[in-house]
């Protein structure tokens, strides 16, 4: 199991409809995915699921447990966290579904952090319980859907939940907007990620010699960077294009020094190979995507996808397919070959195939 976040703690930079369409893709490619929403806003799981579902999730005695529902026990102090079982979105998609109630967690995740290194014994295993509650979730949940791949949202913060979620993480990708903000987001997120990173590294280390029967599946907390997507602006944004170029010829030079932490004189190769895509602003294939509850790329003409939108539909499968072969080679995911090359093919000779489930 791979376990892949997307990160960045500033909002609407496309973290959510990245982990949705990546989702459907990498379903798409015959890789088995697990997506846990790890945002107490809980955006992908509206995405994903219809309003009648969500209220069964949300209001109602439920048969599914949100993430909430999981970690609950810890919460109380009654002990480990439940058994997930991802609400089914597809043969190959399991989502453990997000709550807002997660953040009743942030306090206790916040306390735990420094517990870690407790000499007493019961308290620091405690510790490490609530720390890696979210990854032993994640471990769960992709055994039960015999997932390679888990995808983790978060929310915009640089809080205890997300450093929870991001020591789950093995790799991270850092979707950005092409603006002055992102830039300044990247130069809190690099220092923010190394610190998390190192801090998770003292804590395994004193874990191994001071309590190696723990008895709990440690993560490996690389947090291993595997590039940046950046969102264009929308036309209809009225954003200047030699503006966008300005922050977007930016964004190398600052990924380099603060998230790989090259120096300031380190070669950047053109085109970078940090950038893993440029998505387009699809614009109002967003909304019909999520009236639909598909994926902006398998959107039909019943779904209102016609004329401009037709080939708008099409380029974007391109994109999130390139994207995600991408993501696969740099986390070293396992494709079906035979699988790649039936879809690029019948790609190639019908423009108009797309998605209509495995
Ligand atoms: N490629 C895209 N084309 C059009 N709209 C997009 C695209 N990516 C994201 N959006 C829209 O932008 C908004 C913010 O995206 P979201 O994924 O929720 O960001 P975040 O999770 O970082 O806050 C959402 O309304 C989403 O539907
Ligand atoms: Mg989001």
């Amino acid at each position: 199991m791979k376990t892949l976040a997307f990160f960045n703690n500033k909002g609407g930079v496309g973290k959510t409809s990245l982990v949705y369409h990546l989702s459907w893709m990498f379903a798409e490619m015959g890789v088995n995915v697990v997506a846990i929403d790890l945002d107490p806003q809980s955006n992908l799981t509206s995405s994903f699921l219809e309003d009648e579902q969500l209220l069964e999730l949300w209001d109602t005695e439920r048969s599914v447990p949100t993430i909430r529902g999981l970690i609950q026990p810890l919460l109380d102090r009654l002990g480990d966290i439940g058994t997930p079982d991802p609400v089914e979105i597809d043969r190959r998609i399991g989502l453990v579904p997000g709550d807002l109630g997660l953040s009743l967690f942030e306090d206790r995740l916040a306390e735990t952090w420094g517990r870690c290194f407790d000499d007493n014994t019961a308290n620091a295993s405690d510790a490490f319980r609530v720390t890696t509650a979210f990854y032993r979730v994640m471990e769960r949940a992709a055994r039960q859907r015999n997932a390679d791949l888990v995808l983790i949202d978060v929310g915009p913060n640089l809080g205890a939940i997300n450093r929870a979620a991001l020591v789950s993480a093995d790799h991270v990708v850092i979707p950005l907007a092409a603006d002055l903000f992102s830039l300044q987001g990247l130069r809190n997120l690099g220092p923010t990620l190394r610190s998390w990173r190192a801090g998770w590294e003292d804590r395994k280390a004193h874990q191994a010699r001071r309590l190696p029967n723990l008895g709990l599946a440690i993560p490996s907390g690389a947090m291993h960077p595997v590039g940046y997507v950046v969102m264009q602006p929308s036309v209809r944004e009225n954003y200047p294009v030699a503006a966008y170029r300005r922050w977007i010829q930016r964004i190398p030079r600052v990924y380099s020094k603060e998230v790989l932490e090259q120096p300031e004189s380190a070669e950047i190769p053109e085109p970078d190979p940090m950038a893993l895509a440029t998505l387009k602003n699809y614009r109002s294939l967003a909304p019909m995507a999520q009236e639909a509850r598909k994926p902006m790329f398998a959107l039909k003409a019943a779904d209102g996808a016609i004329g401009g939108h037709a080939a708008a539909v099409h380029a974007s499968y391109r994109a999130f397919w390139d994207l995600a072969e991408r993501i696969a080679d740099a986390c070293e995911l396992p494709l079906s070959a035979r699988r790649l090359s039936r879809r690029r093919e019948s790609l190639v000779s019908s423009p108009s195939h797309l998605v209509d489930g495995p």
